[in-house]
């Protein structure tokens, strides 16, 4: 089987490419990616010498270079994770959001039914990889976001996510393509670009700059180590039905304030610091535009039908995330630094 992974060389995609890759020698991978700020080849250094896994550099938004590579390599399915991810960006810039999000997911569900139809659906598959943000925000009581919570997103982020999710489900209604959602919580772990909130925590804490808080700091996530998300999309691959959306969390929701505070001590026993000292870096900044108040995953339907559970406990993700950033100075130095978009750019200038 050939499946075409898209946004391979990002946070969570690297993590996918990586399981794949390993688990399913048999299985030949293709990393579709345009190595946008957020995309980065050193995530897959350690895997990509092997035998089963190619590199492509491109854009899902450029309709023909899309329509070409699926005529050239005829993929048999597809896992597809290429977005613009981060909400704040998609308040300053929200058309990059469209251009990738919406009109990406559209170029690649017409390519793929282009591709498939004539020969028959059988075998094929379109995964849409997405997020919990499209059902909107909850209040502070029990309810959780189930598979049937209708959707209702605020940001342009989840307005664009929401729509690629209904382009998903439209091409399978009227079309006939065979296809898989699954709508994931908040994921964290190595690898995650230090814009997002806990990679940008422990980034200020190493270099002693302030922690931005947004607003009071009372806004509720529910955190996933992404390798956990990686194993629940391998589940989806392979055992979800076709058609079917399956909710992904931690059932582990924290309020931002502390989640920061509980970050701040763990980095201060990591760096043999003095309890505290992390903690006086918190500063309160002006809220996000818009700000979510509350996402809670049920995921009952996946543990229950797909047989999928989180492995590590919250402390214990956190903790392997806080050793792998400390260890890994250099590649968040080149993610902050211009050399990232350099290094991308001389390695695939005119490829
Ligand atoms: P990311 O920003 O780290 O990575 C996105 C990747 O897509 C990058 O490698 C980037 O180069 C690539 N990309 C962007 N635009 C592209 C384009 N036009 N053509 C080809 N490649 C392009 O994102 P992430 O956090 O790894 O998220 C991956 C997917 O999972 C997204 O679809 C996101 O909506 C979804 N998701 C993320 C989370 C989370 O907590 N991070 C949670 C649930 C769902
Ligand atoms: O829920 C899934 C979503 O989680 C994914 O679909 C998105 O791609 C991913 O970016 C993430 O979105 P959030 O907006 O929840 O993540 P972020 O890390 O940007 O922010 C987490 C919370 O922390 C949110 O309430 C905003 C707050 N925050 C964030 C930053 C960057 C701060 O208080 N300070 C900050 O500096």
């Amino acid at each position: 089987m050939k499946i075409l992974i898209t946004g391979g060389a990002g946070f969570i995609g690297s993590h996918v490419v990586r399981l794949f890759v390993s688990k399913y020698p048999d299985y030949q991978i293709l990393n579709l990616d345009a190595l946008t700020y957020a995309g980065n080849l050193e995530n897959l250094r350690d895997v990509e010498n092997a035998p089963n896994y190619r590199f492509i550099k491109g854009d899902i938004a450029d309709q023909s270079f899309i329509d070409q590579l699926f005529a050239h390599e005829e993929p048999d399915a597809v896992i597809h994770l290429a977005a613009e991810s981060h909400v704040d960006r998609s308040i300053t810039d929200p058309m990059s959001f469209v251009k990738t999000n919406v009109i990406g997911t559209v170029n690649l569900l017409n390519a793929a039914r282009n591709l498939w139809h004539p020969g028959g659906y059988d075998g094929h598959v379109f995964y849409h990889v997405s997020t919990d943000e499209v059902y909107g925000s909850l209040d502070f009581g029990p309810e959780m976001f189930t598979e049937e919570t209708s959707y209702d997103p605020r940001s342009p982020y989840s307005a664009s996510k929401a729509s690629s999710d209904h382009f998903v489900r439209a091409w399978h209604h009227t079309y006939g393509l065979p296809i898989k959602l699954s709508n994931c919580s908040n994921n964290y772990g190595p690898n995650h670009f230090p814009e997002k909130l806990i990679p940008l925590a422990i980034h200020r804490l190493r270099t002693g700059q302030p922690v931005p808080v947004y607003g009071k700091g009372e806004n509720v996530r529910d955190w996933l180590f992404v390798k956990d998300h990686a194993t629940a999309i391998d589940a989806v691959f392979h055992k979800g039905k076709n058609g079917d959306t399956y909710n992904i969390g931690g059932v582990n929701e924290w309020q931002n304030l502390k989640l920061i505070e509980l970050l701040c001590d763990v980095v201060d026993q990591k760096t043999s610091q003095e309890q505290g000292t992390s903690r006086k870096l918190i500063k309160f900044v002006t809220d996000r535009a818009g700000h979510d108040m509350r996402y809670a995953i049920d995921s009952s339907k996946i543990m229950n039908e797909l047989g999928w559970k989180p492995s590590v406990t919250f402390e214990q993700g956190l903790a392997q995330t806080v050793d792998w950033y400390l260890a890994n100075e250099e590649w968040l130095n080149s993610v902050t630094s211009g050399a990232y978009q350099d290094y991308n750019q001389k390695q695939y200038a005119g490829r």
